[in-house]
């Protein structure tokens, strides 16, 4: 069985192709009849719409495709890992980062826990993560968690790494720097917290360094995913050391 990762936000995706389509018609029929200059500009400016709907749809699609394992990789390259770090995933959906997490952690142990919402990606759900995981070879390092990422179900310091790829942005603006500060807890000192999101992400780094994490850093923009990405990593907080 092949692995298959789904779409993120299917419904914008499917509403801005279905637009792009429908405004490619109607600026057909107007350049068809139009017969006085005004008419011309009314068909050019709805093809101009259409052709950026449907651009905006194709590089979504390619963007949960391609583009956001390509920077996953990259970003999990850039940590200094030792293979088997027990890791966390909060909103993993289909799996596409977690699974690329457990083929660069060749040792580790991974969780991912999420309350599977249809209308963030295409066909989310454990079984599809499970399924996925499986067709990876990764199975018996993977584990599914029913949860919210507002309340984590783990115990302080239980991770050496967190990740949150595009799910933070889905909780209400007031929620998200819990959520993050919720990420902090569960990592042990010294271990890493990695988030991709298109939005909020300078509110992410404010949240990790309220958390006491350091060496807090937000990447440049992403533009192979669409909405552009940018990447927020930190060190979890180390004891302060006590003179004696
Ligand atoms: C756009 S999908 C991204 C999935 C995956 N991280 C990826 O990049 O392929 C967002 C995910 O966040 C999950 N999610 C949304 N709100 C959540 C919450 N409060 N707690 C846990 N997961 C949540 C959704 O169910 C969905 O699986």
């Amino acid at each position: 069985m092949r692995e298959k990762y789904g779409i993120d936000a299917p419904g914008v995706v499917r509403t801005f192709a279905a637009l792009g389509v429908v405004l490619t018609v109607v600026s057909g029929f107007v350049y068809a009849l139009a017969n006085a200059w005004w008419a011309y500009v009314i068909a050019t400016v709805l093809l101009l719409t259409a052709l950026t709907l449907l651009t905006q749809s194709l590089w979504m699609v390619y963007s949960s495709l391609v583009g956001k394992r390509r920077v996953w990789e990259r970003a999990l390259a850039d940590l200094p890992l030792r293979g088997d770090e027990r890791v966390i995933e909060v909103g993993p959906g289909r799996g596409a980062v977690l699974v690329t997490a457990a083929r660069r952690i060749p040792s580790g142990r991974l969780a991912g826990v999420d309350i599977w919402r249809p209308q963030d990606q295409s066909g989310n759900g454990r079984e599809a993560l499970l399924a996925n995981a499986r067709a990876a070879g990764v199975a018996d390092r993977v584990d599914a968690h029913d949860g919210d990422m507002r309340q984590l179900p783990f115990p302080d310091n239980d991770f050496d790494l967190a990740l949150a790829s595009l799910a933070i942005h889905n909780l209400p603006p007031a929620d998200r720097a819990g959520a993050v500060t919720e990420l902090a807890r569960v990592v042990r000192p010294g271990g890493h917290i990695v988030i991709l999101d298109f939005e909020a992400t300078a509110g992410y780094a404010d949240a990790l360094r309220a958390a006491g994490a350091s060496d807090v850093r937000v990447s440049g923009l992403h533009w192979s995913m669409h909405p552009p990405t940018r990447v927020v990593t930190a060190e979890a907080s180390r004891p302060s050391r006590t003179a004696s």
